[in-house]
């Protein structure tokens, strides 16, 4: 062997592939979207405009709340259970996690699971990329699958994935996010993603006392109400709109029927808002919803997977029942 052969040979070995496969998502027409939502009944702004850099920033300084239990709570779930986890999963698998994120939680399962392929899903590749750069530097013999795409609209095909068995990773109770219909619709794609033999791990976040859920998007400090306001700030940048912060109000209530928090934001006083083209009227007291975050009982859970063609396999959750990652098999 040449000195050549023998150091490619130690590279190869240490040093998994980073790939792109980039499924073109349409480039939306936000202004359009935001003035249509302004224009339904009840007015309503999509939850995604939280995300701009200060959003990102304030969502993280959330995760690290008293009162916001639900990440440390998983994350603790996901480092406590990995090995039992990955042992219920099986090794080797090719893992697709749409919405993937700076995947912090993946890290804490790449050591048990090995996975053949680990496949994050964003709608920005530069970060995707970075963020698999960093990976890379821990796991240096993972694959990885970065995939360009909205995963609202868009999952990539079994033809477009690395062949073998597939697990689609959906932590973060993001599940929650979406309506019940939404969240059926969802999985079902995931289903079809990664067919017969696939499985889904899914984070929840589970019902509990109403005081326990409200204090979650009511912190102390007001870091959920600065990152609900925020959005107009956002949304101001991004249409030219004249949205006045200091006039709207940050609400989160739980609705006991729906078993889910709202986010509102609620206006002050009287105003008038100009947005492109339109203006729109706000009485004191009117309100723009901004997000809902469904809770799950476990029973709730069982049948949202069940009618999306999932069995559940197995779950694990911390002493307190608060939060639950659950894993099921597509049939
Ligand atoms: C990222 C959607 C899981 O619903 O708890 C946190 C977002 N909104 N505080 C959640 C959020 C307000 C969060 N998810």
């Amino acid at each position: 062997m040449t000195t050549m052969q023998a150091i490619e040979k130690t590279v190869r070995k240490t040093s998994g592939s980073i790939s792109l496969l980039d499924l073109k998502p349409p480039v939306a027409d936000q202004t359009a979207e935001i003035i249509e939502g302004l224009t339904q009944t009840p007015r309503k702004i999509s939850p995604k405009y939280f995300y701009d850099h200060k959003g990102s920033t304030l969502f993280d300084a959330i995760t690290e709340l008293e009162e916001y239990y639900l990440t440390r709570t998983e994350m603790g779930i996901m480092a406590k259970y990995a090995k039992d986890i990955a042992d219920t999963i099986g090794q080797h698998k090719i893992i697709i996690e749409p919405g993937s994120g700076s995947a912090e939680k993946i890290r804490l399962l790449l050591p048990d699971l090995k996975p053949k392929c680990y496949v994050p899903i964003e709608i920005s590749s530069d970060y995707m990329l970075t963020v698999a750069q960093n990976i890379r530097e821990a796991f240096p013999e993972l694959n990885m699958l970065c995939v360009k795409a909205d995963y609202t609209h868009q999952l990539p095909t079994k033809r477009q994935l690395p062949e073998g068995e597939k697990v689609a990773f959906f932590p973060g109770s993001t599940i929650g996010n979406f309506t019940p219909d939404q969240a059926k619709a969802f999985l079902r794609s995931v289903k079809a993603m990664v067919d017969h033999s696939g499985g889904l791990l899914i984070g929840v976040d589970l019902k509990k006392s109403v005081p326990t859920i409200e204090s979650a998007y009511n912190d102390k400090q007001g870091v959920t109400a600065e990152f609900n306001k925020n959005m107009l700030t956002h949304v101001n940048r991004l249409t030219g709109s004249n949205f006045e912060v200091s006039n709207w109000a940050h609400l989160a209530e739980y609705d006991h029927d729906e078993g889910c928090i709202n986010m509102h934001l609620v206006s002050r006083q009287t105003q008038k808002v100009n947005l492109s083209n339109h203006s729109f009227e706000f009485a004191h007291n009117d309100t723009i919803h901004t997000e809902s975050c469904y809770k799950f009982s476990l029973q709730d859970c069982e049948r949202l997977f069940n009618g999306a063609g999932f069995s559940v396999v197995n779950y694990w959750t911390d002493v307190n029942g608060l939060f639950a990652i659950i894993y099921c098999q597509a049939r």
